[in-house]
């Protein structure tokens, strides 16, 4: 098992990417804490784990607020002792947000940094000193393509991927001496809940489709778990002089 005796935090694992990541990291033998707003589909990712012999509990926290990640993580700390590893996999994609930048709320702004910019400071602010006191621990966080490239009407989502991308290096050259390392997953479209809509518009306007397909070289949109066995192997020692990278999870999106 190519996580035995580790201790996984992973946030926004209610569903889709997290999800897929939670079962698979537990399948190989993480004990896994599962986070995120949604009491009934945490408790049925902690369902799912418990059904195939896995270790995990869920613990209810939004990652733009700290008192509630400072209790997550103390949670994490009386239960399983220490923390290995943080999938700061959390994100938000508001229909608000899908707009040129002038038609763009000052509100959805700050929602989307809040979320997918602050959520990744505040949760490894409060878990890397517990990584510090067992001598390290890896962190993987959930970028985008976008985080590497642009897309029209996505002002504040590339902006706050591209913000994940660089502060996933800068933490990996801040935590390098304590051993704790910290790299990106940087999915293109997945079928996820957040991307649903989207690909139900797509998949109804074959136009639409054949343009998004001429976008992906390997000629299909990613599954959770495509983006879950990524995070595994930077999750794991097999990627242990592994640090500060984007691995592109994204058919070749972003290769042309
Ligand atoms: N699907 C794609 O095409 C795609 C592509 C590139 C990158 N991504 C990124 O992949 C990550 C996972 O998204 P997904 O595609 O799996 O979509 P998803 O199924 O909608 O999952 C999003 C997760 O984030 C959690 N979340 C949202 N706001 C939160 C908050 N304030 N506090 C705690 N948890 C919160 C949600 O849980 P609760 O609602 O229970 O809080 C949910 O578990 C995101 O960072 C997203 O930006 C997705």
């Amino acid at each position: 098992m190519r996580l035995k005796d580790k201790v996984a935090i992973i946030t926004g694992a209610t569903s889709g990417i997290g999800r897929a990541g939670a079962i698979l990291f537990a399948r190989e033998g993480a004990k896994v804490v599962v986070v995120g707003r949604r009491k009934a589909a945490g408790e049925e990712t902690v369902r799912r784990i418990k059904g195939m012999e896995g270790e995990a509990i869920f613990v209810k926290a939004d990652v733009s607020k700290a008192s509630e990640i400072k209790r997550m993580v103390d949670k994490t700390v009386q239960t399983y002792g220490k923390i290995d590893i943080l999938f700061n996999n959390a994100g938000i994609l508001p229909e608000a947000s899908k707009k040129q930048l002038k038609d763009l709320s000052e509100e959805v702004w700050d929602q989307v940094m809040a979320v997918n910019v602050k959520g990744v400071f505040l949760t490894s602010k409060h878990v890397i000193p517990e990584m510090i006191k067992t001598g390290g621990g890896s962190i993987i966080n959930t970028s985008s393509n976008v985080g590497h490239i642009a897309m029209k009407h996505r002002s504040v989502y590339v902006t706050s991927k591209g913000g994940v991308t660089l502060l996933t290096k800068a933490m990996a050259l801040d935590y390098a001496p304590y051993n704790i390392r910290v790299n990106c997953v940087c999915p293109a479209v997945v079928e996820t809940e957040m991307a649903s809509a989207f690909l139900k518009t797509a998949r109804e306007d074959e136009k639409l489709w054949g343009e998004m397909m001429s976008k992906i070289p390997l000629g299909r949109v990613g599954t959770p778990e495509d983006v879950a066995y990524a995070a595994l192997f930077l999750a794991s020692d097999e990627s242990s002089w592994i640090t500060g990278s984007s691995l592109m999870v994204d058919g070749g999106y972003t290769a042309q």
